[in-house]
């Protein structure tokens, strides 16, 4: 089947690996020509991913049987609906359904209107002065939030971003004057983690629990980025959530596939619940309309069941099963010197491909072009994938060793001492629990 897959980063050459790999015969629209999956591709076609038009042009050209859609910018235009307008089946959801990522009030509403477990106070202002006394009668702490996609800036949390509840309102003022709109919740403590599930619309198929590193630099300081590196344990819960909290947070993305059924914008496609595991359980931070990046690196290389056949199940309405090893994983970006603030573009970079594979690492690339020149984003990724987290955190540690330039990463990725970290932070926040081996 001709499969076209919309997107040039790490997590979209993860996603065409396991496309190739299931038999798809593969094809690529992005904005730049990815290595990786120029390797894979039978056709790979320059344009950026929300060029609607030219991306269906190459589509038609193709004879594309099946689309596939990587980031969330092209939901967020409607590339799904006009796939379908065309007769193509898209991976993905429509325009309206990929609100839940691309319009927080969208997702807060919903979750609030069909009683969805794990949501938290909101609310929407428009009026300064109103969300200034709400703030003040308030009288926890808050998150400000823009209310559309910021790629993972705009939201200022106070006690991290924020100093108090006085620039939280300075902050939500300035979105206001800015947007028209802010979005206020109530701050949630506890510790992050990924869920995605695969859905048809009706069916919620959970992959593995994965858990991001946003911040630039290691013990989890500096800027927040759209994610240094992730792992997940062969258990598929992580070491801090236990197995009732991983069904709650399930329950939480089930019944919210149901509401948007009854809502009458039925979702498809690939669904990621950000969630914070408090002490009384996991809270949805955010929902993203789309695998996460660099989370797909770590659930598809554990993929048994074919991405294809899960493809054509999300689409026809059948989706059957998806199964996974029982493996750990651990994903390592390398970045650009001075990501994301400054990053360093235009230099080339050296990788050693034969002595990565020798490690056992897998190889994904992502902002960087075919001439190994970086391009100002998260540039290669390694993976190591074995039977216990201190196992693949050292073969992907040994992958790195094999890439040189001007790049970053962090080493504390997936290690034993930075898990512990987030047991020790679930613990100071009052959770009693004994934790999952990984
Ligand atoms: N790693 C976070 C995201 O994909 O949104």
């Amino acid at each position: 089947m001709k499969v076209l897959l919309v997107g040039g980063g790490g997590r979209e050459n993860a996603i065409g690996e396991a496309l190739v790999r299931s038999g798809a015969e593969l094809y690529v629209v992005s904005k730049h020509r990815n290595p990786g999956l120029a390797r894979l591709a039978k056709g790979y076609g320059l344009a950026g991913e929300t060029d609607i038009k030219k991306v269906i042009e190459f589509a038609k050209m193709w004879g594309i049987e099946l689309a596939f859609i990587g980031p969330e910018t092209p939901l967020e235009k409607g590339i799904v609906d006009s796939f379908e307008s065309e007769g193509i089946p898209a991976v993905g959801p429509t325009k309206e359904a990929a609100q839940l990522e691309t319009n927080k009030a969208f997702a807060r509403s919903l979750m609030e209107e069909y009683e969805i477990p794990g949501r938290k106070l909101f609310r929407v202002f428009e009026d300064v002065s109103e969300m200034r006394s709400w703030i003040d009668d308030f009288g926890r702490p808050v998150v400000v939030k823009p209310l559309g996609l910021t790629g993972g800036k705009g939201v200022k949390v106070v006690g991290y971003q924020l100093q108090d509840n006085e620039e939280a309102k300075a902050y939500a003022e300035e979105l206001i004057q800015k947007d028209g709109k802010v979005l206020i919740e109530e701050r949630t403590d506890g510790v992050e983690f990924t869920f995605q599930v695969f859905t048809d619309g009706k069916r919620v198929l959970p992959m593995p629990l994965a858990q991001d590193y946003p911040h630039a630099y290691e013990s989890d300081e500096g800027p927040i980025t759209g994610g240094m590196g992730s792992y997940s344990c062969s258990s598929h819960v992580l070491p801090f959530v236990p197995r009732e909290d991983y069904e709650k947070a399930l329950e939480t993305l089930k019944a919210t596939v149901e509401a948007m059924r009854k809502n009458g914008t039925p979702y498809k496609g690939i669904l990621y619940g950000q969630f914070m595991l408090s002490k009384d359980g996991p809270v949805i931070i955010e929902y993203n309309a789309r695998f996460g990046d660099p989370e797909a690196m770590n659930v598809l290389p554990l993929l048994k069941t074919s991405l294809l056949e899960i493809a054509e199940g999300i689409v026809d309405g059948n989706l059957g099963r998806a199964r996974f090893e029982n493996k750990a994983t651990v994903v390592k970006y390398l970045a650009p010197r001075g990501y994301p603030l400054n990053p360093i573009k235009g230099v080339k970079v050296q990788v050693d491909e034969k002595a990565i594979t020798k490690t056992g690492a897998k190889l994904y690339y992502a902002s960087i072009d075919e001439n190994f020149t970086l391009l100002g984003s998260r540039a290669i990724a390694v993976v190591g994938v074995a039977d216990t987290l201190e196992e693949a955190e050292k073969i992907a540690q040994n992958a790195i060793g094999h890439v040189k330039g001007e790049l970053f990463y962090r080493r504390d990725v997936g290690t034993k001492e930075s898990v512990e970290k987030r047991i020790g932070l679930m613990r100071e926040f009052g959770k009693e629990f004994e934790p999952n081996s990984c």
